[in-house]
This record gives structure tokens, sequence and C-alpha cells, in this order.
């Protein structure tokens, strides 16, 4: 393909078409806990189609099937959407809800397993990642659904919302254990800001604007810009039946959040947030990089860098600061933690836009301040490093960090798995061909498919 698109070359060159591997070769020892699935999600145009944005190439999930020390196959398909056939998400009715490209994300929730795009419904595959269809929570999800949904780990709920760049511009939702929507509430004083993760506390719904809103002569495909006019907010609300009448906003500084990395309430009742954060010429490096324009970032994102707000309610005010100098994205935790003050943050690093940092898998100790790069290699690209808890688990850091790495030396790819506590390499799966860098993905044991084989 001739192309100066970034998002169609290097690491994020699509594959071409869907194949399935069995009897993968291992070096050295997989654990054997890790019985399951690792899935991940990328933007994998069919060929021939040039998207006018990263994030509007079709969604492709790559499949990983590890049991008891074996890696019995990998797989990739396309999710089947309207969009994949080039069906248009604005209609003369309005918005499409389905026409999807669902390549943001792929989770599972009470034994579902959901390909997801924020602008769109959710479609549901099944184990072995063929698509069964737009899933609508039988008939409850009226709006879209964001691709950063929040499993509560103690209650199992699933917390999520839906944005628009029309009133109602935000809809919170809640789905108990067993994925019936039990609450949809629309969100008062919020607007058309971007919005694509969120946070939910034991106590709070964490809701965060950015400088980006929406944008009517942004004709990319995703219609929104950096505006200076567009307050920067967080939105902090009590979880429970009338939260939405306690919600309070509160004024931060200027940038845009793509990714939470945890938020929680810490011992004098402040909710902290944390999350890579990009300033305006760091939103305009990264836009351009999306949308293949010129002066943009070498990387996605080249200038994101983790920042921290500490939000006190009681003297209604916010203490925001950058904790550190690597720029990050993807940040993943012990999802046991999520909700909680977490000791331990992952986290893929990027060079900047001055080649500071690297290519690697990062691990914070946010207690001692320290920093530990796991770097994978020259031409090499790690993806979202998912985090998977060792049997027995005691500490925060038990467990595997497992990371897709892109290899455009050898063409090909391999399923990583390193040990959370020292990031060094447990095993490595050679996967039959070169896996599209981005976006996210998740590890879903064969325990929460009711445990049964597949
Ligand atoms: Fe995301």
């Amino acid at each position: 393909m001739t192309t100066d698109k970034p998002y169609l070359l290097g690491h994020y060159t699509p594959v071409a078409d869907e194949i399935t591997a069995t009897e993968l070769t291992v070096e050295g020892a997989l654990p054997p806990e890790l019985t399951g699935r690792l899935l991940r999600n990328s933007h994998n145009p069919k060929p021939g189609v040039t998207p006018a944005h990263w994030f509007k190439g079709s969604g492709m999930v790559h499949g990983v099937r590890l049991r008891e020390g074996r890696a019995e196959w990998y797989r990739n398909r396309w999710v089947r959407t309207p969009a994949l056939d080039g069906a248009p998400y604005l209609t003369e009715h309005g918005p499409d809800l389905a026409a999807s490209t669902a390549g943001t994300h792929v989770i599972e929730h009470a034994g579902r397993l959901l390909a997801l795009c924020e602008a769109n419904l959710p479609f549901e595959l099944t184990r072995e990642l063929e698509t069964v269809g737009a899933f609508d929570f039988d008939g409850k999800l009226r709006t879209a659904m964001t691709a950063h949904p929040k499993q509560d780990p103690v209650t199992g709920e699933l917390h999520f919302f839906g944005s628009s760049p029309f009133p109602p511009f935000l809809v919170y939702h809640v789905a108990d254990a067993e994925g019936r929507i039990v609450r949809s509430t629309e969100i008062p004083g919020a607007t058309a800001s971007l919005k694509h993760d969120f946070a939910v506390t034991r106590r709070h719904v964490v809701f965060i604007e950015g400088n980006v809103t929406f944008d009517p002569d942004e004709h990319s495909g995703i219609p929104y810009g950096w505006s200076d006019t567009q307050p920067a907010r967080i939105g902090v609300m009590p979880r429970g039946e009338d939260g939405t009448r306690h919600i309070r906003w509160f004024s931060i500084e200027p940038g845009n959040m793509l990714h939470v990395s945890n938020a929680y309430e810490d011992g004098q009742g402040r909710i902290v947030l944390e999350g890579p954060t990009v300033d305006r010429e760091g939103f305009r490096l990264s836009w351009n990089w999306w949308v293949g324009a010129p002066g943009r970032g070498t990387e996605p994102n080249a200038r994101s860098y983790t920042r921290r707000w500490v939000i006190d309610l009681a003297a209604g005010s916010v203490d925001e600061r950058i904790v550190d100098d690597l720029p990050v994205e993807f940040p993943t935790l012990n999802e046991d933690y999520l909700g909680v003050e977490n000791r331990y943050q992952y986290a893929v690093s990027f060079p900047d836009e001055k080649g500071y940092g690297g290519y690697g898998v990062v691990k914070y100790d946010r207690t001692t301040g320290a920093r530990r790069i796991h770097r994978v290699g020259d031409a090499r690209l790690p993806s979202e490093a998912v985090f998977v808890p060792a049997a027995g688990a005691v500490h925060e850091d038990d467990g595997y960090l497992l990371t897709v790495v892109s290899d455009l030396k050898q063409d090909a790819s391999q399923l990583l798995v390193l040990d959370a506590a020292g990031l060094d390499r447990v095993a490595a799966v050679h996967l039959p061909r070169r896996v599209t860098a981005g976006i996210h993905g998740s590890w879903i044991p064969d325990t929460a498919l009711d445990g049964s084989d597949a």
C-alpha cells in the first residue's frame, strides 16, 4: 500500500487477512495459572481502505489461547460491524450506533465478550472471536458506550457512560454483575467535551472534561478539536441513587487526558486521580499523527506525561502536577486495586518529540517513587501491558504482565510474559504473524467464562 499515513505504516501496518494457528512455540515456561485468553483490539482497515483518522480503522481482535503451560492457538478476526462494510455513522435518521469500528477495546463482563468503540454500541464476540452482533443490554442501552467501562472489583458491577457531542452529552450507566443495566442517569452540567475515560472510586464517580470538544469543522470523521474556550474540569459525583444531585465540578489546568491510571480516596478523604495527559501542543502533535497531517509527532502520543490531581472536597480545591518526565500511555494496574490506593502502576513508554525515553514496559512504585523499565529491544513496540494475578498472590505485584510485541525486523510478534514484580521475562509465545500495534486488550481467564472449555 502506498500511503503517508503513519497509522498504516511500520508497527501500525494493517494485516491483510484472518488466520488461525495452533500449538504455538513457547520460549520459557508459561505459568499454568495463565489459562484463558489474551485478547487485543487494533485498528485494521481492510486492504485498499484508507480511513481519514486512525480511530476510523475497522477493529480487528487478535487472540492468544493459553492453557496450563501451552499456547493452544492464535487467531485474528475483524469485528463484523456495518461499518466494516462501509455503512456510515451518520444517517438521515441520526447516528447509527451499530455502525461501529469496534476497534478500541475488548473486555469481558458477565461472561460476555464485547468489542468497544466509544461512539457506538458494543459488539459481542464468541470465544473464537467470531462476531455475534451489536449488544444493547436487551434494549436498555440507548446511548453509545465508552470503550473504558470499569468493573467494580468488589461487586462485579460494570460502570460506564455514553457520551455524545449532542444533548444529552453524558449518561451514566450501571450494569449488575449479571450484565443487566440497573441504572441510567443523565449527568447534569456535562458539556460536549470529549470523554474517553473516567474513574470509579469506592465512593465516587469521576468524570473528566478537557479542552477537546465538538468541532463541526473537523472532517476526519472524528468531529473534535482543541478549544481554548472549553473549560477543563473534573466532575465528582457520589456513587448511589441520588449522586447526580450532589455532583461538583472543579476547574483544572487546560489539557486532555485520554486514560485514567487510577483514582481513589486517600486517608484524608481527598480524591487522587492520575493519568497520562497532553497539553495544547501535545494534543496538536498527537492529533496530527492520528489524522496523518503535517506537523505531527513521531509517535501517536509523543508528549503524554502522567499528571496527578488531588481534589480536596472539603476545601473545594485541586492540587495538580506532572509526576514523571517519561512519555507514557496505556496505564494499567492490578485491577483488584481499581478505585483504591494502588502502590504499583504500569504503562508503555514512548520516545517523546525530542527522542527521550523509548519503547518499554514501565513499572512505577508510587510509594517509593521508583521507576523501572523493561526495554523490549530495537524496532520492537510493546502493547498495553495487562496485569494478571499469580495463583495464590499475596502482594499487589504478585503476577504477570502480558504484552504483545510488534517486531519490525522479524516481521513477527511475540506475546511476552513478564514477572510483574521485577519485570523479568518469564516466557514468550511466538505468534505466526506481526500483530498490528494498538490499542487496548484484556486477559480473560477461563474462570470468567464459567470455567468451561472452548
Ligand atoms: Fe482508550
